[in-house]
């Protein structure tokens, strides 16, 4: 081993872990990712080669191990406490005042620091080794990560100088670029989409398989601790630093403040830093900084009294509507689409908006070269709010209403506000049924998403959604950029399509009005696709949840000519229009009679349960009341949990669900 080899590695070794941090904490990094890349090869190739260099901590240690069957649950050793919202300066003022109450003629100083929207998790080190990692789960129990969390790059898996035992408590999350590239890719494979970060973050933590884990950039930040021994900290602000000294994620922007004004200014500060943030940040966290005032403060059952979160109000930016744009979705309504002027928004640039419906547009008044504001709420796709009238130019257009579809040129309706293609042969509503058909709550066919659909269509393959049953290895070699085994995946995704249940089969079609839960609901009580199509609206209407109106959708579409041609040429292709036996077990299963009601993140999409519980007999509402028998809760349930409670309606978690389905199986 020549000295050289080993000095180089060293250095490697600190530069990699410094980028990690440019990257990870301070969200400043210095390098591309290509660069990046290079180096954490070359520190891979040295350790290849040389194995008595590998530092047992190297960033190259996070791959991941075997796939897991399923999550253990593990009791937490301190509860994992979530905390009160606020929305308005108003109620923040309010906690204030109970602190001060609380604390008898003391004055307190606060913390104020980031929220970030990711999902909470406990680590736990013992001997300074990471040992453990859990997610919240009830709060009292919750799932063994530690394979998974172990492969975060930014999570060191042994610390110097840590106390005997200590748990960290903090928040997992995707930083935004790499959720934006994670996002792409799969928009390529036609896998679906990540609503967010957030959304890709909860999903990555609970992969079995923690290889596939090591491949997303998950990325952690403390903010916390759970049970500890041998430390003796007195504030909070002492906790931020000495997460960092010992050279953990922790985080580099708090503020520390005393009274109303000067929380109110480290909150408005907050929220005009956090865009620079790696990590999302829907509010501002506010703790009593002395550790000795939050515990005479204490807790109530759900969240300590000595902190609070307050919640950024959706963002608005206001840019310029260069043009209007239409799409025409997979039942022909049209939506008009605003072409902005690109303007930054909750952290990412956004050049297109909804307007909703034409109605929408006359009540607000928008024209093409106005001033809008435009708002961003969450999760959801960004929206034009309102007008600047007193900035409009004179020569602002009125947005045209279309005459016909401005897709394929069909005649259009007047439904309500909406207007609506009526050809049975656009080429826009075509890709969105088949996009809808092969979606993993429908027909779930892999590689078959929104790229694909508008390529097969573009390209003259498919006239109709059920000829992707006739595409062959042949005719798909004619797509761009489509090799032989891509095709091949691409059939047997098509093939693995056909043994799908009825209720799939029935939502696959795109009834207007029929949505999943209903979907399952016809399947059990008509038992086969046929019958189904054969209901009278009366027959209709003895259904639960089949009000008159939808009754009349169901028959109507089943009358139209083009849905019998699509059966019949459905059947031919083979695929199965009869309820299975487990679909039709209507009373017979545990969930017998049973409702339920789900909330927070579950580790499989929700469609799928909702299936599970009605095929074993149960039902699914929306909201928790005393009718309520069963509260499925996944990570960070919230409100819904609170109320369950409060109503003595049991809560199960998903392995508690498992357990009763397996009793149903008669394990
Ligand atoms: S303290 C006992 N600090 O937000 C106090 N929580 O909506 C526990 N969160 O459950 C939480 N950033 O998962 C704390 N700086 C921060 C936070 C934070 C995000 C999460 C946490 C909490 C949830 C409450």
């Amino acid at each position: 081993m020549s000295s050289t080899h080993a000095q180089r590695y060293t250095r490697l070794l600190e530069e990699v872990r410094r980028h990690d941090r440019l990257y990870y904490v301070e969200a400043q990094p210095e390098i591309s990712d290509a660069a990046y890349d290079r180096l954490y090869r070359e520190l891979q190739d040295l350790e290849k080669f040389h194995p008595e260099l590998a530092d047992e901590n190297s960033p190259t240690r996070k791959v991941g191990g075997a796939p897991l069957d399923s999550f253990r649950t593990v009791a937490h050793a301190v509860r994992m406490q979530s905390l009160n919202n606020t929305y308005s300066e108003q109620e923040l003022e309010d906690f204030l005042g109970r602190v001060e109450k609380g604390l008898v003629g003391q004055s307190a100083e606060f913390a104020v620091e980031p929220k970030v929207d990711g999902l909470a998790v406990s680590v736990r080190y013992e001997k300074g080794r990471l040992v453990q990692g859990l997610t919240r789960g009830d709060g009292e129990r919750g799932d063994d990560i530690t394979e998974n969390l172990k492969t975060i790059r930014n999570l060191p898996l042994s610390v110097r100088g840590l106390p005997e035992r200590i748990e960290f408590r903090g928040e997992v999350y995707l930083p935004e670029p790499a959720f934006a590239s994670m996002n792409r890719a799969r928009e390529k494979k036609g896998e679906p989409l990540f609503a967010n970060p957030r959304n890709a973050a909860a999903g990555t933590l609970k992969l079995l398989d923690s290889r596939e884990v090591a491949r997303r950039p998950l990325a952690i930040v403390f903010y916390g601790l759970g049970e500890v021994s041998g430390l003796s900290l007195k504030t909070q602000e002492e906790l931020h630093r000495q997460i960092l000294d010992w050279g953990l994620p922790g985080h580099v922007w708090f503020r520390l403040v005393r009274g109303t004004s000067g929380v109110l200014s480290a909150v408005r500060e907050l929220d005009s830093a956090r865009h620079n943030f790696s990590f999302a940040t829907d509010g501002a966290v506010i703790k009593v900084n002395r550790l000795d005032q939050q515990k005479i403060l204490g807790q109530t059952d759900k969240a300590p009294r000595w902190a609070i979160a307050y919640k950024y109000a959706p963002e608005q930016a206001e840019t310029r509507l260069h043009a209007v744009t239409f799409q025409v979705g997979r039942t022909g309504v049209i939506t008009p689409v605003a072409e902005l002027e690109p303007v930054l928004l909750s952290g990412s640039t956004i050049s297109r908006a909804t307007l909703h419906n034409f109605e929408e547009v006359a009540r607000k008044d928008i024209r093409v070269g106005d001033l809008v504001t435009i708002e961003k709420a969450g999760e959801v796709i960004p929206a034009v709010l309102s007008v600047n009238l007193k900035k409009r130019p004179a020569a602002s257009r009125p947005i045209p209403i279309p005459q016909q579809c401005p897709v394929c040129g069909g005649p259009l309706s007047k439904e309500d506000v909406f207007l609506r293609c009526t050809s049975r042969d656009c080429v826009g509503q075509l890709k969105r049924r088949l996009q809808h058909f092969a979606h993993r709550g429908a027909m779930d066919i892999e590689g078959l998403g929104e790229v694909m659909a508008a390529q097969l269509v573009d390209a003259g393959l498919l006239q109709h959604v059920d000829q992707i049953y006739d595409l062959t290895e042949e005719k798909l070699s004619s797509l761009e950029r489509m090799g032989e085994k891509s095709a091949a995946n691409l059939l047997a995704g098509i093939a693995a399509s056909k043994t799908r249940t009825l209720g799939r089969l029935i939502f696959a079609l795109g009834i207007p009005q029929v949505g999943a839960v209903l979907s399952e609901t016809l399947a059990r009580r008509f038992g086969s696709l046929e019958k189904l199509a054969a209901a009278s609206t009366s027959d209709l209407t003895q259904v639960n949840d089949v009000g008159p109106k939808v009754a009349d959708e169901i028959a109507a579409f089943f009358h139209e000519p083009a849905t019998r041609r699509l059966l019949s040429s459905l059947k031919k292709a083979g695929l199965n229009f009869t309820a299975l036996k487990e679909e039709l077990a209507e009373r017979g299963g545990v969930f017998a009679g049973k409702k339920f009601v789900l909330t927070g993140t579950l580790s499989r999409p929700r469609e799928e349960f909702i299936r599970q519980i009605q095929s074993l007999g149960g039902s699914v509402a929306g909201s928790v009341s005393a009718k309520t028998d069963y509260l499925l809760a996944g990570d960070e349930a919230g409100s819904k949990l609170d109320k369950a409670r409060a109503l003595e309606v049991r809560v199960l978690s998903e392995k508690d669900f498992e357990k009763l389905v397996g009793k149903d199986a008669g394990e």
